[in-house]
Formats: structure tokens, C-alpha cells, sequence
């Protein structure tokens, strides 16, 4: 970027990223919503009031990473981590562990891991894989029926907003990838990034979003397609 050696770059991904690896996205045709109300499987009250489906709403979801890989995006976006000049951090919406599959190091999962549980009584956060169920003990504090998935629900604070409002505060590049930019605070970062003086601001979609005018350049594509090649620019022009 002309003037710039060593700027700076934050990357937001959505669902978008991961489709073409086989995972459902949320809100499209196929959408993973479709067929379960959001509040049924995706909030606090639910699992206090359903905890079986909300157990086996995640348990088919952690189980169904076995089936899939990293797509080219998600390599090409670990090749940016590796070969960008400055500083860079990768801001995930997505749950699946994909972006590390590929080998992704700068990463955040704003909304939890599919990978990862807690009990809610030790308050401990570990590494999971099987199945987990209401008669669940913890493994760390023997608690039965205290453990949940590692997933930020509805009505709950997404992780890591404080790093992320610090990297957004000096950001110089803004990409964002495969997200439809209907939930806050993700939604609002494109705004954020602009305000505090980003100089690019790019948007790859299939289609255009809720979010798209706050974007200076949109590339309209598949993430499989459009990621590498946005990469290759980045590190050739940077
Ligand atoms: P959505 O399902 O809302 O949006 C997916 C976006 O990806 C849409 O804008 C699609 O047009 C786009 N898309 C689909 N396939 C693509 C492809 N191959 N290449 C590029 N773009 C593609 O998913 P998110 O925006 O990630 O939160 O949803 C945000 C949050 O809503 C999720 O993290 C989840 C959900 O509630 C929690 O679970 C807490």
C-alpha cells in the first residue's frame, strides 16, 4: 500500500468462509437455521429450558468436523498471517477449527468453538470432542449437568472485543469475508474500521450485505475464488 511498510490489517470471517468446505452457513437457502428457531438452539434461556436439544443441536455440529476440510480460503488467508508485514489479526465468527486446521496462529473465535466446552459450575474451559449430554460430569470439578458447549449465544458478550476494539483503533486494511453483517458487534466493525481512518475496506460476498456500503472496494465471488486472489494483490502491492 503506497506510503504505507508496515500496515496494518484485520480480517473478519463469517460462515461464507467455511461453506465451501461443507459447512452450513446460517441464513442462506440451506441455511443451518433453517428448520430450528434460533432462540431454540442459540441462547441461555434455551439451554436452560431444552438442554437436550441444545446439546444435540452442537453435538451433531462438533461431530460433523470430522467430515470436512480447509478450503483454498482458509489456507490463503494463513499464508497472509505468515508473509504480511504488519501487524495482522484474523476475527472469526466461526465456530469450526478450519482457520487452525489450515494453520492459522493470529486468530480469535469472537463466538466460541465447537472444540471447546465449559462447566458452569468450576467455570473451567476445556478441549472436547465427543458428544457432550445433560448427565455430562465435569472432568475437572465432577459436576453432573453443569457443562455446556464454548459457544457465545444470543444475548451473551462475543470474546475478545477488547483486543479487537484495540486492533480496529489502528487498523490501515479492513477485510472482511462471507459474513451477512446482521449480528452486532461484528456487524459493526466495517463502521468502526472506517471511522478510525482505514484507508481500504474490502468486502468479498456472493452477494451484497447489510454492511456493504461501508466497504471503499467489494469483490463479489466465492470465498474459494476470491480469497487467494485477494491475497496474491496484497502481498504483491504491499
Ligand atoms: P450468515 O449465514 O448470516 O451469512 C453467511 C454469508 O456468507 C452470506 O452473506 C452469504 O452470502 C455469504 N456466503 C455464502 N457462501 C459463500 C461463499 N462460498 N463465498 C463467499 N461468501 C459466501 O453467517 P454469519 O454472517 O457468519 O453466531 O453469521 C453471523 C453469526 O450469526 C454466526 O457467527 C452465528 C449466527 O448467529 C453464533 O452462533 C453466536
Amino acid at each position: 500500500m503506497a506510503g504505507l511498510t508496515h500496515p496494518n490489517l484485520v480480517v473478519l470471517t463469517g460462515a461464507g468462509l467455511s461453506a465451501e468446505s461443507g459447512v452450513p452457513t446460517f441464513r442462506g437457502v440451506d441455511g443451518l437455521w433453517e428448520g430450528y428457531h434460533i432462540e431454540e438452539v442459540a441462547s441461555p434461556e434455551a439451554f436452560r429450558h431444552t438442554p437436550e436439544l441444545v446439546h444435540r443441536f452442537y453435538n451433531l455440529r462438533r461431530a460433523a468436523l470430522h467430515t470436512v476440510q480447509p478450503n483454498s480460503a482458509h489456507h490463503a488467508l494463513v499464508r497472509l498471517e505468515q508473509a504480511w508485514p504488519g501487524s495482522f489479526l484474523h476475527v472469526t465468527q466461526n465456530v469450526d477449527d478450519l482457520n487452525e486446521r489450515a494453520g492459522a496462529k493470529k486468530l480469535r473465535h469472537m463466538h466460541g468453538e465447537l472444540r471447546k466446552v465449559r462447566c458452569l459450575w468450576c467455570r473451567n474451559v476445556m478441549d472436547w470432542e465427543s458428544d457432550l449430554e445433560v448427565t455430562t460430569a465435569c472432568p475437572i470439578c465432577e459436576k453432573v449437568g453443569k457443562m455446556r458447549p464454548d459457544i457465545v449465544w444470543f444475548g451473551e458478550m462475543p470474546y475478545y472485543i477488547e483486543e479487537i476494539t484495540q486492533a480496529l483503533e489502528t487498523v490501515d486494511v479492513f477485510v472482511c469475508i462471507g459474513t451477512s453483517g446482521v449480528v452486532y458487534p461484528a456487524a459493526g466493525f466495517a463502521r468502526q474500521a472506517a471511522s478510525k481512518g482505514a484507508k481500504r475496506l474490502i468486502e468479498i460476498n456472493l452477494e451484497s450485505t447489510d454492511i456493504s456500503s461501508h466497504f471503499t472496494e467489494r469483490r463479489q465471488g466465492t470465498a474459494s475464488v476470491e480469497v487467494p486472489r485477494l491475497v496474491e494483490e496484497l502481498l504483491t502491492t504491499t
